[in-house]
């Protein structure tokens, strides 16, 4: 049976550092505010004139697959994530593919939000299981600055939000038990209109009419819900993912949940008791990049040397749908 190593793993984000204090110029909230209820300090934003979804994930692939010392040529699959594509249409994966000259392979777009590497990474675990491909490459790549509204409407959401990439190299191999060992899906769409964008949704009978100038087009998030969710869900699927390889927390070396909200990671650390430094934060640096934060923690956490040969390493995610969803790893 075939394994799945993630065999390199790389990250990018934009130049452009965001202070609270910058946002404090633009909307009525406070550093104190901030680092009391979410613990950013800053996030980066990109620069419309060089930055965009797909060259910021091409910059991730391209240090994911020098460090797993494979060539654009040995690419066989794209799996791109992102719920801020360039285009409406065509995904970003087909433009990312063309940026690293991989005519010709197969490129997938999925869009489940802050979930979506997760589950990016099951489908790459499938694949290289089945045989099918050796070399999968698997994106999170998000651009939310364009689409926040920096005033006091919007406050609640502009303040968590950040833009950056991550990108992770999932290759076959064999007679080993390192690798993806499991991966486990959720979602439940009672909730799908507590954190959404609405337009331009296809629903509407012009979608590019009016309702392009509406609040529909802004991010609508019920915090509070989306709060106590999260940490329920996110310690459910922790707990799924040790079960099914009947493991126990003690053996998870490192822990990189999505990065939506530094008081969820604090909580589930608490609740689940788990031992101190396990659980991975970046979100003080970087804000909540949606798609795009598990893997720019866990290219972080590899290079500062915490995530190393054979340790047990847990992803954990929840957000927009709702989805969760969790991978346990034996890097
Ligand atoms: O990655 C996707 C998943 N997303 C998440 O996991 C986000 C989960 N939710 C959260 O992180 C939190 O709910 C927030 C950080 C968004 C909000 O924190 P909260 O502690 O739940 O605040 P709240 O919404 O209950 O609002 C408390 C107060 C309100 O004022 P009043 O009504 O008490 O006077 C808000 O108007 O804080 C106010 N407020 C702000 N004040 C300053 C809301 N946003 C801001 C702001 N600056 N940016």
């Amino acid at each position: 049976m075939y394994k799945s190593i993630i065999k390199g793993i790389g990250h990018y984000v934009p130049e452009r550092v965001v202070t609270n204090a910058d946002l404090e110029k633009l909307m009525d909230t406070s550093d104190a505010w901030i680092i009391e209820r979410t613990g950013i300090r800053e996030r980066r934003y990109f620069d419309h004139t060089k930055d965009t979804t797909a060259n910021m994930a091409s910059r991730a692939a391209i240090m994911a697959m020098e460090r797993a010392g494979v060539e654009s040529k040995d690419i066989d699959f794209i799996v791109f994530a992102t719920i801020t594509p360039d285009y409406m249409f065509p995904g970003s994966g087909v433009l990312m593919q063309r940026e690293l000259g991989m005519l010709g392979i197969g490129a997938l777009d999925i869009r489940n939000a802050c979930s979506g590497f997760v589950y990016g990474l099951s489908i790459a675990d499938q694949y290289i299981k089945s045989g099918m491909y050796k070399n999968i490459l698997v994106i999170g790549s998000e651009i939310q600055s364009s689409g926040l509204e920096h005033n006091d409407e919007g406050r609640n959401v502009a303040v968590i939000f950040g833009d950056g990439a991550g990108a992770a190299v999932v290759q076959r191999a064999e007679n080993t038990d390192r690798g993806i060992l499991s991966t486990h899906l959720h979602a439940d769409g009672t909730f799908a209109e507590e954190l959404y964008v609405k337009d331009p949704g296809s629903s509407r009978a012009d979608r590019y009419g009016e309702a392009m100038q509406g609040p529909g087009t802004k991010p609508y998030m019920n915090g509070n819900l989306v709060f106590k969710h999260a940490v329920v869900r996110f310690s459910e699927v922790i707990q799924e993912a040790l079960e099914a390889n009947q493991m126990d927390k003690e053996q998870i070396k490192l822990l990189v949940p999505h990065q939506a909200n530094l008081r969820i990671s604090q909580f589930i650390e608490q609740k689940m008791k788990l031992r101190e430094g396990v659980v991975y934060n970046n979100i003080q640096k970087f804000g909540n990049t949606t798609a795009a934060s598990i893997p720019i923690a866990l290219s972080e956490a590899w290079e500062k040397g915490q995530v190393k040969e054979n340790d047990i390493i847990c992803l954990a995610a929840f957000g927009s749908g709702f989805t969760w969803a969790s991978a346990l790893i034996r890097w």
